[in-house]
């Protein structure tokens, strides 16, 4: 039986790949590279020796899923495919809700016809909005997004909770996760923003390698210690390894599950910028500029019912999140452009 991996060319995507390979699982991705490069998978290749199965195409496309569904024996899907650009959701709400709800639909609907019961979906800790309480538990409110990325991803993990309530014999598996950074450790694969990066660690990799003049830390009045926003950092591998378990527990196990994918301690933007600057001895010039529009305080997890339901809890610290990121980034400084 094969794992569909929806998004599997992309950041998380491949890096759960790898996760998936080195176990023996047998993979077929699809991916349209609208964020991505097929260039990522033979990476894959190279790192586990093994291939994933690759069909180019769109999860809104019902076609390709049916041919991937009567040529491959899937028995449960990664569904990793979705645009991810908060900004951009902003300027093109529909665009956003098509692809990331509208296209959700389509493979759900799919699924269920090819009676594959089991997905895990890719969520985030933005449908908590602001949160009610730090640490964030599963039990948290959510729904309270402030941009339509935020309340795509709201939208989906609602419309399969009403789906395993429809269908009792469906298993969907909600991971919500906080800040994904690093890259594998062999540096052949990472995160490849287009353009100016929006997040903070690809941010200050590319200021390190020279591209990028110096960092803007967007807010030093925040009620935090240092006046700074504090996020929940996790390494990729450990986010990705968090699949696996999820999968592990779940898979034709019906019903609605919800995890926190997260390490629980919460960084400052500066205690991120000393910490690459330590690991990598490499300076990082920043400067201290306004709030940006829509970021919050403080926002970090409380693990604990993955590490007790899943036996799933992160392993690298933030020195190793900082010298994978870097190690991509200068091997890598044009991403998989070369
Ligand atoms: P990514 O852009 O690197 O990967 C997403 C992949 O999906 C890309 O390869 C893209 O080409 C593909 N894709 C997009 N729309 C598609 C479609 N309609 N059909 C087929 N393929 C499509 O992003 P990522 O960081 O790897 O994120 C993966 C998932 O995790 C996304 O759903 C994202 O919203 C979610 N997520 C990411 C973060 C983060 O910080 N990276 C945080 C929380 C949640
Ligand atoms: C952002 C998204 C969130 C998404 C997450 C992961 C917003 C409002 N939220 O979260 O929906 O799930 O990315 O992709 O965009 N920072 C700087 N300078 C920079 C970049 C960031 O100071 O150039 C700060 C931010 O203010 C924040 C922290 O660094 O305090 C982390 O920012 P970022 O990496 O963009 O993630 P989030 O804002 O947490």
């Amino acid at each position: 039986m094969a794992i569909l991996v929806t998004g599997g060319a992309g950041y998380i995507g491949s890096h759960t790949v790898v996760e998936l390979l080195n176990t023996n699982r047998d993979i077929v991705v699809l991916d349209n590279l609208s964020n991505s490069s097929e260039v990522s998978l033979e990476r894959v290749k190279k790192i586990t020796g093994k291939t994933a199965k690759f069909y180019q195409g769109d999860i809104l496309d019902r076609e390709i899923l049916r041919k991937i569904f009567a040529e491959n024996q899937i028995d449960s899907v990664i569904h990793f495919a979705g645009l991810k650009a908060v900004g951009e959701s902003v300027q093109k709400p529909l665009y956003y809700y098509q692809n990331n709800v509208t296209g959700s639909i389509v493979l759900v609907e799919e699924m269920l016809k090819a009676n594959v019961n089991t997905i895990v979906f890719s969520s985030s800790a933005t449908v908590y909005g602001d949160p009610a309480e730090i640490p964030i538990t599963e039990n948290c409110p959510v729904g309270g997004t402030t941009n339509p990325y935020g309340t795509s991803k709201y939208m989906v993990e609602r419309i399969l909770e009403d789906t395993t309530k429809a269908f009792p014999q469906f298993s969907a598996v909600v991971l919500r996760y906080f800040n994904p950074v690093g890259a594998h450790s062999s540096g052949l694969i990472g995160e490849d923003p287009n353009g100016i990066p929006n997040n903070l660690l690809p941010y200050i990799s590319q200021v390190a390698v020279g591209k990028l003049q110096q960092l803007s830390v967007f807010g030093s009045d925040y009620d935090t210690y240092d006046g700074t926003g504090v996020r929940d950092y996790i390494h990729v591998v450990d986010l990705a390894i968090g699949h696996l378990k999820a999968l592990e527990k779940h898979q034709d196990d019906a019903g609605f599950h919800i995890y926190n994918l997260g390490t629980g301690t919460g960084y400052s933007v500066l205690d991120m910028v000393k910490a690459f600057e330590q690991s990598n001895e490499i300076q990082v010039p920043y400067k201290l500029v306004d709030r940006r529009p829509g970021d919050i305080a403080t926002c970090y997890s409380n693990p604990k019912k993955a590490l007790e339901v899943l036996g799933w809890k992160t392993e690298r610290d933030l020195n190793q999140m900082m010298k994978d990121t870097w190690n991509w980034q200068k091997n890598n400084p044009n991403g998989y452009k070369g």
